[in-house]
């Protein structure tokens, strides 16, 4: 995956892993040989932005391979991410997400919160959040 997303980073991921604390998880999604085809990972961070008291998780490192996408894996990934934050209670979901991929997000229901703005490695991005509902309770909240 790294040709994918992280040409910048090692190949063997490990930035991917760094950091993702007790409550952040790494997703792969796997082709029948076990090859991994996708990768999303979920951690415990404020974003650059005031935010509740919720509880708040940054998704990043989205990537799918280029001849796997348009197949729902990315949004498979997604979801897992956001099953994630709900185990673990409510909580504001925020990415910093590529232009190109934003529809991913807002389609999950996540709304912009910042105009588009340039990454001097990866690009243009805009920032995003969700509110994720914990078990039990009405979406929405916050
Ligand atoms: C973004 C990405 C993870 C989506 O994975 P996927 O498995 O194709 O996603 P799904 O099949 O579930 O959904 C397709 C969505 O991908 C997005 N997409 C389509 N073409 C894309 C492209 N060339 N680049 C980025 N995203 C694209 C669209 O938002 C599309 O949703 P839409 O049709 O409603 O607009 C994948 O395209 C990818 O790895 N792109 C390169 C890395 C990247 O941009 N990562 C996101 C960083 S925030």
């Amino acid at each position: 995956m790294r040709q994918v997303l992280y040409q910048h980073l090692s190949a063997d991921g490990r930035e991917l892993r760094q950091g993702l604390g007790p409550d952040g998880a790494y997703f792969a999604a796997r082709a029948a040989d076990g090859e991994v085809v996708g990768t999303a990972t979920v951690r415990r961070q404020r974003p650059p932005w005031p935010e509740s008291e919720l509880g708040c998780f940054r998704v990043r490192g989205m990537a799918v391979a280029p001849g796997r996408r348009l197949a729902g894996i990315g949004s498979a990934l997604l979801r897992a991410c956001l099953a994630h934050v709900a185990e673990r209670g409510a909580g504001v979901v925020w990415v910093n997400a590529r232009v190109a991929a934003l529809g991913l997000y807002l389609r999950a229901g996540f709304q912009p919160v910042s105009l588009p703005w340039a990454d001097p490695v990866t690009g243009p991005h805009v920032s995003a959040r969700l509110v994720v509902a914990g078990p039990g309770q009405p979406p929405g909240i916050a």
